[in-house]
Order: structure tokens, then sequence, then C-alpha cells
């Protein structure tokens, strides 16, 4: 005799549509491929993700930590979720039916795709947990239902006026309004106006340049460095949406801000931790935050070190460039790296690191060192191969060392 068909239960992983950022950091950090996205959303494959938990964390939202319990049969699929504005009520019969079960099928069914305990490290390239000693961040304070209007109090271009790339330094203040920072941290601008269909630009993520204390110390602000894109990612002419509109704003105006976004890309705040910081481009924004907050706090009795790898393509579309060679070298180790200076060879940071190889070992042999990586996707495998062989160059074994910078938090990436 046939018995009753067997409910099958699935805790569903979903992406909440009103959150999300549009980051791209939960579908780089799958290990399985089960994230995708397209020009509306990110979404989850239910069929593929096990539930392994690898993106949870990384996100600087939390947009990507929602669940719903569905029959299996009735998963939502990928078409549906792009087309979502907001996440669906939790559907009753499904947890109805969970609930109906014995308890231990319940169990059963629900540990589906179900979180593992922790994260296996070996999943992810980069730490996803903070430095022990970072500051505990505010995420999420303002929302795009809900943003905060900062003004403009300055925009600055940064690189050489001659040259293609142009880089902006942007300063906003929030005023009386409390919008608390720790370095590391991102926040969402929502740009005026509609997209071709009407609908209201999603916000887009930079990383905040300035220190927790504000870009003026003791003043509720604080900057970001923008680049204004004029290309896609496949090269043809295409103006970017935001960053043009942050390029041009002027003194006064009123920007829309969400977030603060961000809670493992953070800085240990013990004294004597050493940062390694190695970036390009516009990925310099964390690391000057960082620096510049060491800087101040240097006064009072931090030692660490800091040392920085810095490149882009000339030294006048080295955003900070002059600020950056004026710090005094016993407080930081730049190198620069400059990939199209005419008459010299193409440089990339991991060249620099490579030729750095004996003071770079020295830092990773060093338990207080955190290291830091921003800026261009592509810079990702070859800073990671560079530190391979650095390490054992330097008699480390790589694979261990790795494995204990991202259980220690002390492994940070953030490329695009
Ligand atoms: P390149 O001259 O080859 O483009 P951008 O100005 O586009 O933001 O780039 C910043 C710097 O990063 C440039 O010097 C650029 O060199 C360099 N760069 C490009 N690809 C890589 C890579 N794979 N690894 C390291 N640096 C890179």
């Amino acid at each position: 005799m046939n018995g009753p068909a067997p409910i099958e239960v699935l805790k569903q992983h979903l992406i909440d549509p009103e959150i999300c950022i549009r980051c791209n950091t939960c579908e780089e950090t799958c290990p399985v491929d089960a994230i995708t996205h397209d020009s509306n959303n990110y979404v989850v494959k239910a069929e593929v993700c096990n539930g392994c938990m690898a993106c949870i964390s990384p996100c600087p939202t939390g947009s990507i930590d929602n669940w719903r319990t569905v029959l299996k049969s009735q998963a939502y699929s990928i078409e549906e979720q792009f087309t979502w504005d907001e996440l669906p009520a939790q559907n009753t019969t499904a947890s109805a039916a969970l609930e109906s079960l014995p308890q231990a099928d319940a169990d059963e069914a629900e540990s589906t795709g179900e979180t593992s305990d922790g994260i296996d490290v070996d999943t992810v390239r980069g730490s996803t947990l903070p430095p022990w000693s970072a500051a505990k961040p505010y995420v999420n304070l303002y929302t795009h239902k809900l943003p905060v209007v900062a003004t403009v109090v300055g925009n600055y271009r940064l690189t050489g006026e001659a040259t293609e790339s142009d880089i902006h330094h942007i300063v906003l203040d929030f005023g009386t309004t409390p919008f608390p920072v720790v370095e590391g941290q991102s926040i969402g601008i929502l740009p005026p106006g509609t997209t071709k269909d009407g609908k209201t630009h999603h916000a887009r993520q930079y990383s905040i340049a300035s220190p927790r204390d504000g870009e003026r110390e003791g003043y509720n602000n604080l900057s970001l460095t923008v680049k204004r894109v004029t290309q896609d990612y496949r090269g043809n002419e295409a103006d970017g949406v935001c960053s043009n509109y942050l390029c041009d704003v002027k003194k006064g105006d009123a920007v829309n801000v969400i977030g603060p976004f961000g809670s493992t890309f953070l800085m240990p705040n013990h004294p004597n931790s050493h940062l390694l910081m190695i970036c390009t481009g516009t990925g310099s924004a964390p690391m000057r935050a960082m620096t510049e907050y060491r800087r101040r706090r240097r006064m009072k009795g931090a030692t660490g070190k800091l040392m920085l790898f810095f490149g882009a393509r000339t030294k006048e579309e080295l955003p900070y460039f002059g600020p950056l060679v004026n710090l005094p070298k016993d407080f930081i180790d730049t190198t620069l790296a400059f990939s199209r200076t005419v008459g010299q060879p193409k440089r990339y940071v991991q060249d620099a690191m490579r030729e750095r190889a004996a003071d770079v070992g020295q830092m990773l042999r060093d338990d207080n060192t955190f290291i830091y990586v921003c800026g261009l996707k592509g810079m990702e495998d070859g800073v990671l191969q560079a530190l391979r062989d650095i390490a054992e160059q330097n008699g480390i074994e790589w694979d261990s060392l790795w494995r204990t910078l991202k259980r220690d938090g002390r492994l940070h990436l953030e490329t695009y």
C-alpha cells in the first residue's frame, strides 16, 4: 500500500530587494554559484544553494540573510525573484505543513538548505569577520524608504586636469542627524531621477574615505572618493548614473544617503596592530580613512606599523598623491606603482610588493598584521599570488597562514 507522499519543505534562501545595494559581494562569495542577478535584482537559485552561509557575513547590508519556509515543489524561481520589489510574506501553508510534521521529520525537512554551524574558511578567499579589536559598526540606519539627506560641503578634483581619470573628493555633511561610521564602511547614494522604465535608481555604494571622527575632526561629515565612469565593463561609452551625478554636485546640494554598510572590512583598534594596505585607484578610500585615523591617534600611543602599496596609471592619476607623499616616513611605509608612466615599464602593486618581499615577509610573520586589499577586481588574484610567493620566499607556509588570516579576521578583500 502506498503511504502519503512525503511533504518536502525547504527553508529557501532569499535576498531582500528593498535593502540590497547590488554590490555583487554575495555573487562573488558564493562557492557554489547559487547567486545571480539581472538589472533589477540579486537572487538565489533554490536548487543550487546549499545553505553554507559563506555569503552571509560579507554582505554589507544584511539583505542576504532572509529565509522563507516553502514547500519544495513551490520554491520561488529566480524568474519570480527578478520581478520582486519586496520579499513575499511567509507562506502559511508551508509553515503549517512544517509544524504538522512529527518533530524528527520537521527537523529533517528544515535541515534541507539549512545553515551549517560555521563558515568553512576554505571556501572563501578573505575573512568573513572583522578584526577582534574592531569597533562595533552600525549598519542600515537609513534605508531606501527612509534615506538621510546630507549636504555637499566640498567637491574637489583629485587627478590632474589633463588626465583621463576624473576622480573627485566629495565631502558630505549630516548636520544634526546622527550618522556614525567607522573606517572601512561604505554608504549608499540614491541618484535622482529614474531608469528608462520609470523605476527609481538603486543605490550605488561608495567606501568612506574619512575616519570615524569626520573628514574634519569633530564634525559630523565624511568624504568619498568617486571616479567618473564613462565606459561600461565592455569598454563601450556609457555614463555612470551615480558617479557622474556625484562628480558634478555643487556645494550646498542635497544628497540622499543610505547606510552605513559593512561589518567586516574594518580596522583593528589595538594600538600595536600593523596594517598592510594594498590598493589601486579609488580603492584608496578605505586606506585613507584608516591611515588618517591612525595619524590622528598616533599621538595617543599607537605603535603598529603601516605599510601601503598603491597603484595608479600615473602620478597625476593617483588620488591623494600630494598628501600621501608628505606623510612622515616613520609613520607609513608607502610604495607607489605606476603602470603608464611614459618611458617606464608597467608596474603593478604586486610587482612593488615582490620588490619589498623581505619587509612584507616580516609583516606576514607578525600575528598583529591585518591585510586590506581594495580596488580593481583584476588585482585580487595578482595580490594573493604575490602574498603566496613572498610568504614562501620567507619560509612561511602560505596555505596554512592564509587559513589563519581568514579565520582571524586578518585578510580583507574588497574588489570591484
Ligand atoms: P593599467 O594601466 O594596466 O590599467 P584605474 O586607473 O583603471 O582605476 O587603474 C588603477 C591601476 O590599477 C592602474 O595602474 C591599472 O593599470 C592597475 N591595474 C589594472 N589591472 C590590474 C591588475 N590585474 N593588477 C594590479 N593592478 C592592475
